[in-house]
């Protein structure tokens, strides 16, 4: 590491860490963020354009070369993510390139915005496909690794953290896709938090928000710098602080939560609970319904607005 971030404190020192869709954006971020924090890192990246299209792919590379020339450890993958033997090469890369798997941050993906009445089938299953198989099988994998570790008798201390969004949590006009498949991962990581603490493993997700390709465009004016030197409040760095966290020891105890991060803000998410309930101990018939539906309605919390409803 430079001079610069020698004497900081390294929270994931001795930690290995895969990045997946860590050529551009949030997920270069959390890498470098990474490494600085003393983690060696597998930079995955399969160098996709905006909506997926085959690209080249040089952005792992890019990112693994900026991480050696900071003094830093790095490895590249190329694998995509969504495919069962891409993902199974993220936890090979691991452990070929630095013999173990501390984290796994799940972020790849891309969109393909459109409205429900206007979405190709071919646009919902790669939007779904990318990100929902693109973080379970991937976590199908390491968690398979960690448990071979706990059998062994090792203690893993591992950390999964995953990207939903608030498109996934609250949903988004023109995304029912991305909407569907972020919100499965949502849930998602409750099962895998549920699933993998015998392993010792913990699971959390972030709800970032920044400015990327993905978003530069379409929220142009939300997303900008300040030309003033104030705070860059959607640098995409700004979010891998938390990531960084949740991906190291010391975030003990933290696990199955949703974050919502934005600039300085991190917002804990709560999900779907029961709220306002009846019970007639029998069953209801239809013309009987509407009365006691409003009433739960009206004791029951108003619903957050969908993201771009009028
Ligand atoms: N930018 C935001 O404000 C925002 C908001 C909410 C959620 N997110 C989520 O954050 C994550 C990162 O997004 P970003 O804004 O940095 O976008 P980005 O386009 O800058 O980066 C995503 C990267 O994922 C890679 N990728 C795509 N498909 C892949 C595959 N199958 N295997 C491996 N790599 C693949 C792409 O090549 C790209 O480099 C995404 O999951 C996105 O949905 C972003």
């Amino acid at each position: 590491m430079s001079a610069q971030h020698a004497s900081a404190p390294r929270p994931a020192e001795g930690r290995v860490v895969v990045v997946t869709g860590a050529g551009r954006g949030l997920g270069r971020a959390h890498a470098l963020a990474f490494a600085r924090a003393g983690a060696r890192v597998v930079v995955n990246d399969l160098g996709v354009a905006l909506d997926g299209a085959t690209g080249a792919k040089t952005p792992a590379r890019q990112v693994a070369a900026e991480i050696r020339a900071e003094g830093g450890e790095a490895a590249v993958s190329t694998d995509d993510v969504a495919d069962s033997a891409g993902a199974a090469g993220l936890v090979r890369t691991a452990l070929d390139h630095f013999g173990r798997l501390d984290t796994l941050v799940n972020n790849a993906g891309f969109l393909r915005d459109r409205m429900l009445v206007n979405l190709d089938e071919d646009d919902w299953d790669a939007v779904v496909r990318v990100h929902l198989k693109g973080h379970f099988l991937p976590m199908k994998h390491a968690a398979a690794h960690w448990r071979a570790e706990t059998k062994a008798g090792r203690t893993s201390g591992a950390r999964v953290v995953n990207t939903s969004s608030g498109a996934g949590l609250l949903g988004a006009v023109g995304q029912g896709n991305y909407t569907a498949a972020k919100a499965g991962i949502a849930a998602l990581t409750l099962v895998a938090a549920a699933e993998f603490g015998r392993y010792g493993v913990q699971v959390n997700a972030v709800a970032p928000a920044a400015r990327t390709r993905m978003t530069e465009q379409t929220f142009a004016e939300d997303m900008a710098a300040p030309t003033d030197g104030g705070f860059d409040a959607m640098a995409p760095e700004n979010v891998s602080p938390l990531v960084v966290y949740l991906g190291s020891a010391a975030s003990a105890g933290v696990t199955g939560r949703v974050f919502e991060a934005e600039g300085g803000r991190i917002t804990v998410m709560d999900g779907w609970r029961r709220t306002a309930h009846t019970d007639k101990s029998a069953r209801w018939d239809v013309t009987e319904l509407d009365a006691p539906i409003r009433k739960l309605l009206d004791e029951a919390p108003a619903p957050e607005p969908v993201y771009g409803a009028q």
